[in-house]
């Protein structure tokens, strides 16, 4: 399929999908705490992304039931939320959240520690997986190739001994959720697709702390890793402009 390159309307539009997205992760952020369940998280982001006028773009998607994805410690990506399942001080869960709003989408996901107590250990997970986003950001110009973005993400992980899951990718982002192309959190300088103007990607590194490996759950959803190390996650919107990558989910 064709990658669908956005007006500069539409990527405004995007961006105030994103800045909702946003909006929804802080509040959850500030419920992250010890002694909270996932779905008390997911209740709170249902309800505040109701007030501020979006429709999630996870429920419903393929049968998904909530609006975010919780996972929690060695879930990679896709833990559904629960009433089960409380948070406990030193866990980690990356919270994922998507809506859209007139007709275009966000989609961003941070991880997020529970409580003060995390080691110092998973903590430089978490700082290496963001700093990968970041650095991948960094690649977003006219000209670069897609490869340029998985290969930022790579190094920057594997200098620090962790691994990236090659089982998911990040995504085109525009009308639907997921449009062309799909974007590997690993690759060669140079290689694959050249980014143009207007093209809109969801970058989204998943980082174990032990093996590349995940698998799927009997709940057909939850991704773990198979060694049960733990795993991070993050995710922002990015639009390609002539001035270079404009982060629409902030
Ligand atoms: N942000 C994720 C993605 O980009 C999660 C979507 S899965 C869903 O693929 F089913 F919850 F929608
Ligand atoms: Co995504």
């Amino acid at each position: 399929m064709a990658i669908m390159i956005k007006t500069p309307q539409e990527i405004e539009k995007m961006r105030r999908s994103g800045h909702i997205v946003r909006q929804v992760l802080e509040l959850v952020r500030s419920l992250v705490v010890p002694g909270a369940t996932t779905m008390d998280l997911e209740v709170a982001a249902e309800k505040k992304i109701a007030e501020l006028g979006a429709v999630s773009a996870f429920k419903g998607y393929h049968g998904y039931p909530c609006v975010l994805c919780t996972s929690v410690n060695h879930e990679v990506v896709h833990g559904i939320p629960s009433q089960k399942r409380v948070l406990r001080e030193g866990d980690i869960v990356s919270v994922d959240c998507g809506v859209v709003l007139d007709g275009f989408y966000g989609d961003s996901a941070v991880t997020i520690p529970v409580g003060r107590n995390v080691p110092q250990e998973v903590q430089k997970l978490l700082d290496v997986t963001r700093g990968s986003l970041e650095q991948a950001i960094q690649e977003v110009k006219v000209g670069a190739s897609l490869g340029d973005i998985g290969a930022a993400v790579q190094q920057h992980v594997e200098a620090d001994g962790f691994s990236v899951v090659r089982d998911f990718v990040g995504h085109g982002i525009g009308a639907k959720m997921h449009e062309d192309p799909q974007i590997p959190n690993y690759g060669r300088r140079g290689q694959g697709v050249k980014l143009k103007a207007g093209m809109v990607l969801a970058i989204e590194p998943m980082v174990n702390a032990g093996s590349p490996e995940v698998k799927v759950l009997e709940d057909g959803w939850t991704a773990v890793t198979v060694d049960g190390s733990l795993s991070a996650h993050f995710e922002h919107t990015v639009a390609v402009t002539e001035n270079g990558p404009v982060v629409l989910t902030l």
